[in-house]
């Protein structure tokens, strides 16, 4: 700049808002295909995703919505929908897994974590289309959300399951959560999580928080 006369580098200056404003954000995603050749993008729920989060759960069997809410939730409600989209890693994040149907994205898995003791401990939930199910989808989706939640600062991610529900189970053991007795009783189970830092550098997901920590910045 030592060279461009004060009145260039002024104009130059004031073009930089604009600028900005005109260049696309980049949406983080993890995104794979399925042995089917689907393509599956996992990517971070805003508020605008209100619709597809609860199209998915309006559309999941009596049995999944009981395995996911522990009582047939027919739909979110406002609150929780609000809670699912804000999209902020040090409150709560959702991934949502996601296809193309007729140029359109339809939600087939969500998972979420809200802190509840900050910034170490979260707790956890996910959900999988029962038509998308034993794809993999959780997997992908609960490893990147560790990935996001270490990277936010979360040490210990915590959940319940219920005690017949073998198909979590059998998942979460398959990806490292520990599990023992619940309070409230033998038909649920607690289960967690100790984060690592490698955990923490896994996906290109993890940058919303280095963007979530620039914007408070
Ligand atoms: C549990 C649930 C999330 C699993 O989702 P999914 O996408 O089907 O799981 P994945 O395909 O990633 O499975 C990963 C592993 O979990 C285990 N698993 C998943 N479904 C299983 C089933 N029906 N029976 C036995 N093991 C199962 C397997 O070990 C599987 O690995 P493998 O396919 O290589 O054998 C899904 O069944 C679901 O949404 N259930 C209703 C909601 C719920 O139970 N949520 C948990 C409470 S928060």
């Amino acid at each position: 700049m030592a060279d461009l006369s004060p009145s260039l580098v002024k104009w130059s200056q004031s073009l930089q808002p604009l600028l900005k404003s005109l260049l696309p954000t980049r949406e983080l995603h993890d995104t794979w295909r399925l042995r089917d050749g689907t393509a599956i993008r996992i990517r971070v729920a805003r508020p605008a995703d209100a619709p597809l989060l609860q199209a998915l759960v309006r559309g999941l069997s009596l049995r999944s919505r009981y395995q996911r809410f522990f009582y047939p939730a027919h739909e979110l409600s406002p609150e929780m929908l609000e809670r699912f989209t804000q999209a902020d890693p040090m409150q709560a994040i959702t991934l949502l897994a996601v296809v193309w149907r007729d140029g359109e994205e339809k939600a087939v898995g969500m998972a979420q974590y809200v802190v509840v003791a900050a910034p170490d401990i979260a707790e956890y939930a996910v959900v999988v289309d029962d038509a998308w199910q034993r794809a993999g989808i959780a997997r992908r989706l609960l490893q990147n959300l560790s990935c996001v939640a270490r990277a936010a600062g979360v040490q210990r991610m915590d959940g319940d399951v219920l005690s017949e529900n073998e198909a979590m189970r059998a998942l979460l053991l398959g990806i490292g959560f520990e599990m023992g007795p619940h309070p409230d009783g033998a038909y649920l189970r607690r289960s967690w999580k100790r984060l690592t830092v490698s955990e923490g550098k896994c996906s290109e997901l993890k940058e919303v928080v280095t963007e979530r920590v620039r914007s408070v910045a």
